[in-house]
């Protein structure tokens, strides 16, 4: 098991505490130089967080970059967007090295490019990234609200499941927007290249458990 967090909250709010604004075209985050220090210092912080709420629960964790082993090859995605990087290619080699060892390797998304240059990457999107090239079995995405819904503001209008079909043409559909079009499109990829189930579900106690052992689920699984 692996995860990777993103902690697009915490950054807006100490984007704000310095007085940057913070802006998103499709859910992903606008990065100037100076948005980038101030994603690279939240992420380090709750990296070393979550590291630490593991191994106080008996867990033993270890934080990590996806610079560290050359876990994100990452390359500029859109002018627009600033230092927002898409994944060129993954290096599982260190997560693989850590998990067969009894250690849950917990990875922020910042990657690099050949020349050093560092970029933001949607959590989704390297989460996703990281569950194909490992040939994971799962891939769970946790949020805020309890998966995709027909409604934003109505958590009864839960899609429970959805083939991979379905959830291509919902991303056409009006109801997919902000943070939850990475998602849909991490889920798309990951079952695409292999992964049996994806998974978006609200971070709620046991909602993993829930999701994985009951017939009916809490959130939205999409399969082949
Ligand atoms: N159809 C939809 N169903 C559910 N949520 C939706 C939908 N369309 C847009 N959203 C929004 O997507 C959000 C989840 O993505 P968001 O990126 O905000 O959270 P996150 O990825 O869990 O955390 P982070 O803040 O680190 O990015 C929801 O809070 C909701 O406002
Ligand atoms: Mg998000």
């Amino acid at each position: 098991m692996g995860v990777v967090h993103g902690a697009g909250k915490r950054i807006s709010a100490t984007m704000d505490q310095f007085g940057l604004k913070a802006e998103f075209i499709d859910g992903l985050r606008v990065t100037d130089e100076e948005t980038l220090k101030v994603v690279q210092a939240v992420l380090s912080d709750f990296n070393q967080r979550i590291v630490w709420s593991i191994n106080k629960r008996g867990g033993k964790a270890v934080g990590i970059s996806g610079v560290s082993g050359d876990l994100f090859a990452a390359r500029k995605i859109h002018h627009d967007l600033g230092f927002v990087g898409s994944i060129e290619k993954v290096d599982g080699e260190l997560a693989k090295l850590f998990t067969q060892n009894g250690y849950i390797p917990v990875i922020y998304p910042i990657g690099s490019d050949e020349q050093g240059t560092l970029f933001n990457i949607n959590a989704d999107h390297a989460a996703s990234e990281l569950a194909c090239s490992l040939k994971a079995e799962k891939l769970i995405l946790l949020t805020n609200v309890n998966g995709v819904l027909r409604n934003r503001d109505d958590e009864g209008s839960l899609i429970p499941s959805l083939t991979l079909s379905e959830a291509k043409s919902i991303l056409e559909e009006s109801f997919v927007t902000a943070g939850m079009k990475p998602k849909v499109e991490s889920c798309i990829s990951a079952v695409e290249h292999g992964v049996k189930s994806a998974h978006i579900i609200g971070l709620k106690r046991h909602a993993i458990l829930e999701e994985i052992f009951t017939e009916e689920g809490v959130g939205t699984m999409i399969t082949r």
